[in-house]
């Protein structure tokens, strides 16, 4: 009997060694440990035995069991331990590396030009006025003196609202002027920034294009002011005190008179021509760049608002962002300013 127990414990001991996962273990431990396992079978034949020998042979067994027991539990934990370290060498990562910087974005070309504006006319006392983007066409054509039949609204290839009747993408900044004067009484100073859309797509036109629209209005506001106001403004947009402007005669049916804004080349400075005596290709050797139209509110718009055309005048301007965009920074495609290329947005 002894020795068959010092034989199964060796047999245990032997196997639990050569065990490579918890399943095994368990197995050997059913099979040896278990409650019909091999040691359970030697104490039930302890009946058979004298007194004496049940009770040394019983405490062998007992104590060898127990013996084993802990064993077992030992290996289970060896085997926990061991996959651990598997864990640890493929999951291992260094908490030191310092992490992936997030990249840090900034304002677009257009938008900072927006911001720009806003200051420069800030500076001469203007304030910022909004309008929506989609309009209706009594605000974006009628109280701008464009009535239905008019021939100048065909100057504006309009995108209308599909089954939204007399609504519009705006063609133009305008609109603000009347939404701005029907809710304000002069003296008014304001500009309006914002998206203007027409069908028109070619590599100098986009169907999305931006506008600055100004308008003063009070007692005895002339043409000087605002010739006085654009070329201000320009000086400070080019950031070129040299700036010259100067106003051609045009028509736009919500002035009288209509003008065309020019101003000297930021590029060759009104010469045609760059310093080392290249011709200027952006404004085609004239010297001039043709910038905004403008002109004297038109009195029947300031009747379709409610002012007191005896009273009052003002001058309006509208002029076009992107291309003064496109002059300021250098850049040779339109294109390039709404294709949102990241390569080209963060090089400004
Ligand atoms: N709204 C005109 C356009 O988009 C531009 C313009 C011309 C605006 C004369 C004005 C103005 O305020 O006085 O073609």
């Amino acid at each position: 009997m002894k020795s068959k127990i010092e034989t199964l414990k060796s047999q245990l001991l032997k196997a639990l060694k050569a065990a490579k996962s918890d399943s095994e273990v368990r197995d050997l431990e059913v099979r040896y440990l278990g409650r019909s396992g091999k040691f359970n079978e030697i104490m039930r034949s302890l009946k058979d035995l004298s007194d004496e020998a049940k009770r040394t042979v019983g405490k062998l067994a007992n104590m060898t069991k127990t013996e084993l027991e802990v064993i077992v539990q030992k290996k289970y934990a060896e085997l926990e331990m061991a996959a651990f370290d598997v864990i640890a060498d493929k999951e291992w990562m260094d908490v030191t590396v310092p992490g992936t910087k997030p990249g840090v974005g900034h304002r677009h070309l257009i938008s900072k030009f927006i911001e720009d504006l806003e200051v420069v006319f800030g500076r001469m006392g203007f304030a910022v006025a909004e309008g929506p983007d989609i309009e209706t066409e009594h605000y974006n054509f009628d109280q701008l003196n464009m009535p239905a039949d008019h021939p100048s609204r065909d100057m504006q290839d309009t995108f209308w609202v599909k089954n939204l009747k007399k609504m519009v993408l705006r063609t133009q900044t305008s609109p603000v002027q009347i939404r701005h004067m029907e809710a304000h009484e002069p003296p008014i100073r304001v500009i309006s920034l914002g998206k203007t859309f027409r069908k028109d797509s070619d590599a100098t036109h986009s169907p999305m294009f931006h506008q600055c629209e100004g308008l003063m209005v009070g007692e005895d506001i002339s043409i000087a002011n605002l010739k006085a106001v654009m070329t201000n403004a320009l000086q400070q947009i080019f950031e070129d005190p040299a700036i010259k402007t100067r106003f051609r005669t045009s028509y736009f049916p919500f002035v009288e008179p209509g003008l065309e804004v020019d101003c000297t080349c930021p590029i060759c400075h009104g010469e045609g021509k760059t310093a080392d005596g290249v011709p200027c290709r952006l404004c085609k050797q004239c010297g001039w760049l043709e910038i905004a139209g403008a002109g004297m509110v038109h009195p029947k718009v300031l009747e379709n608002v409610g002012y007191d055309s005896k009273k009052y005048t003002g001058f309006a301007f509208g002029m076009g962002l992107d291309r003064m965009v496109m002059i300021k920074h250098r850049v040779n495609h339109l294109r390039l300013l709404f294709e949102n290329d990241l390569r080209f947005i963060t090089q400004f």
